[in-house]
């Protein structure tokens, strides 16, 4: 069933817009750089079509998409779409400092009433999103929409650690440590402590594989690191175009 709640998406979009100044620095920081590891490991999924346009749902300050742009040399088209306004004015700035600046397109909007026709992409991801999404199901349902037949859907995010040896570290670094971290850095504790509840509340990934199939997709598949901390997730919008001459 779907569940759309205006006033969460309207607490995380205000969350987004105070703290877009800061977030590039405060995901390098918490992440340890690895966040743009993941973000190339899961742009690497859809370069398998020539010149592909791809969107970019939750696109933040653009560093999935300049990270694709960059890899393939410009050879990409990629709409992001976001609804925090002050997020894409940040991305808006690092495109005038790109190579390839006219690769990328930036559009305000919901990610859950996406302003896009169906059938437009040729490719769709998503990095550190899906928590903040009031209404998994739409997401999903719409992702699927906007991509052709064939195409692929790339989501990454974290997630609750499991019971192992490392989720003790793990949950003292996130929820004690960053929370700290972000108060320091980027003067709001409170959005941190966001990030570090939306994990601990967040589905367990083989759920999250489960609504994915469920909104229509299939060869659904999930990639994990850091234990499972971060997840990959990767899917194919069911159907194959027929060829011209079919
Ligand atoms: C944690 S940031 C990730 C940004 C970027 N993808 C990255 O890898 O850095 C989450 C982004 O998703 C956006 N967002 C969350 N829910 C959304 C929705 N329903 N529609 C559009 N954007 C959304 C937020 O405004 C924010 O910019």
């Amino acid at each position: 069933m779907s569940v759309l709640n205006p006033s969460r998406d309207r607490a995380v979009q205000g969350m987004f817009d105070r703290i877009a100044g800061r977030y590039d620095l405060l995901n390098r920081v918490i992440s340890f750089k690895l966040d743009n590891w993941w973000r190339r490991q899961a742009i690497e999924v859809l370069l398998d079509r020539p010149n592909p346009l791809i969107a970019d749902l939750g696109a933040g300050t653009g560093d999935m998409a300049f990270s694709a742009i960059k890899h393939v040399q410009g050879k990409i088209r990629i709409v992001g779409l976001d609804f925090s306004l002050n997020m894409l004015q940040v991305a808006q700035r690092k495109t005038s400092q790109q190579r390839f600046s006219s690769a990328a397109t930036w559009v305000q909007g919901s990610a859950m009433a996406a302003p896009f026709k169906a059938e437009a992409f040729d490719g769709a991801m998503s990095a550190f999103v899906l928590r903040n999404v009031s209404d998994l199901e739409s997401f999903f349902a719409e992702a699927r929409r906007v991509l052709k037949p064939g195409a692929k859907l790339v989501t990454l995010d974290m997630f609750p650690p499991r019971k192992n040896w490392f989720a003790p570290f793990y949950c003292l670094y996130f929820y004690r440590l960053v929370p700290w971290i972000g108060g320091l850095l980027a003067g709001d504790r409170h959005a941190y402590r966001y990030l570090s509840d939306s994990v601990r509340g967040f589905h367990a990934p083989e759920v999250v594989s489960d609504m994915i199939r469920h909104a229509g997709f299939a060869k659904v598949t999930l990639r994990k690191f850091l234990n499972g901390a971060v997840c990959m997730h990767i899917a194919e919008k069911a159907g194959v175009t027929r060829s011209r001459s079919s």
